[in-house]
């Protein structure tokens, strides 16, 4: 069975097929990061204007490469939300029209369930239940996952979300978008007690995120040290005492998670969970407190098709066939989700 997957959500077109037996067996991934960096963030008009340029020959490079027609496909999923609406509405257009066009059953896909299965994949992989940390450009999320369909939100950013707490400090210090990987690299050679940054919501008594304020802490750095012209000395302590605190704060609240859940096991993904000074953290604490922490190769960790052609086979009890409506939500709460088939 061949299951064709879309994702247009943010700023990335993935397109991808995934069979149970052999995996996935062909994808296309194309990112807009270029198009985005000279606005410092994903611009959501120019964001759907490329998803429609790309999608329909990414379709037919993704079905020659692994030599497959429609008709040998058996469901097409598509990411149905949540995110930008004009992105979401490019694969949901393109998705129920295909689906309808080659009569076959179609999926709409959650973007954040399809990030929380996608570690399942590989052979070896988490098994439930387990916490799973999402954290993205748009999303921080602790999740209680206790099956696919059965999940219960323990604790979500406030405001910003890390991935973008990152993006707005790089900009901050001068430093390109995405800004995660610069800022990691630059705090390398920075001291990360150098400044004593907050760490939000630390004693909040519950799980959610809060990094609007230690961005602005950040901003009153930065302009201090150009009123003092010691910037350029002092950007790399920032960027080690900035990443210090978000991984601080992300690390305080997955370990209340495993407490509270008594779970054994920890899933990570998300952009930010590429971050090498976060793992180095969170596996010296899950060996201290006897709890696995599992991470998806790269690839599957940020977005792609992959992740939303295999929840459609974990799903595919769900599928529509005949005319598919047109699902784009652009909020939806993981919560909100029911296991398959029911
Ligand atoms: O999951 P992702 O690729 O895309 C979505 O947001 O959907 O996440 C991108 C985010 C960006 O905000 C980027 O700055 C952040 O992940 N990021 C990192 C690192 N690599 C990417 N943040 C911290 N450290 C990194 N090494
Ligand atoms: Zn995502």
């Amino acid at each position: 069975m061949a299951v064709l997957g879309i994702e247009t959500s943010c700023d990335e077109t993935g397109v991808a097929l995934y069979d149970p037996e052999r995996g996935i067996i062909a994808e296309a991934l194309a990112s807009q990061i270029a198009l985005h960096a000279a606005h410092g963030g994903v611009v959501p008009e120019i964001a759907s204007r490329d998803h429609v340029a790309k999608l329909a020959p990414m379709l037919k490079q993704v079905l020659a490469e692994a030599d497959l027609s429609w008709a040998d496909v058996e469901l097409l999923a598509y990411t149905a939300g949540p995110g930008l609406v004009g992105a979401l509405m490019v694969g949901a257009c393109v998705g129920a029209g295909v689906g309808f066009g080659a009569r076959l059953p179609t999926l709409g896909i959650h973007h954040m369930e399809a990030h929380l299965l996608a570690p399942q994949m590989p052979a070896g992989g988490p098994a439930f239940p387990f916490v799973a940390l999402l954290v993205s450009g748009g999303h921080t999320l602790l999740v209680d996952a206790a099956g696919v369909g059965r999940y219960r939100i323990l604790g979500e950013t406030l405001d910003d979300a890390a991935g973008e707490a990152f993006d707005k400090v790089a900009r901050l210090l001068g430093l390109p978008y995405p800004g995660g990987p610069p800022i990691a690299a630059l705090a390398e050679s920075g001291q990360a007690d150098r400044y004593a940054l907050p760490r939000p919501l630390a004693r909040s008594g519950d799980l959610n995120f809060s990094f609007s304020g230690l961005k602005t802490a950040v901003r009153l750095v930065v302009e201090r040290c150009r009123a003092e012209d010691s910037l350029e000395r002092e950007r790399a302590h920032i960027a080690a005492s900035f990443q210090a605190a978000v991984v601080d704060s992300l690390t305080a609240k997955v370990l209340a998670a495993v407490e509270q859940t008594d779970y054994d096991a920890v899933v990570m993904a998300g952009g930010v969970a590429a971050n090498q000074a976060l793992r180095q953290r969170l596996a010296r604490e899950a060996a201290a407190a006897g709890f696995q922490i599992h991470y998806p190769p790269m690839a599957l960790c940020t977005d792609n098709g992959a992740m939303v052609a295999y929840t459609g086979w974990r799903r595919r009890a769900d599928a529509e066939e005949g005319l598919p409506a047109v699902i784009a939500r652009p909020r939806w709460s993981l919560e909100e989700l029911k296991p398959p088939g029911a």
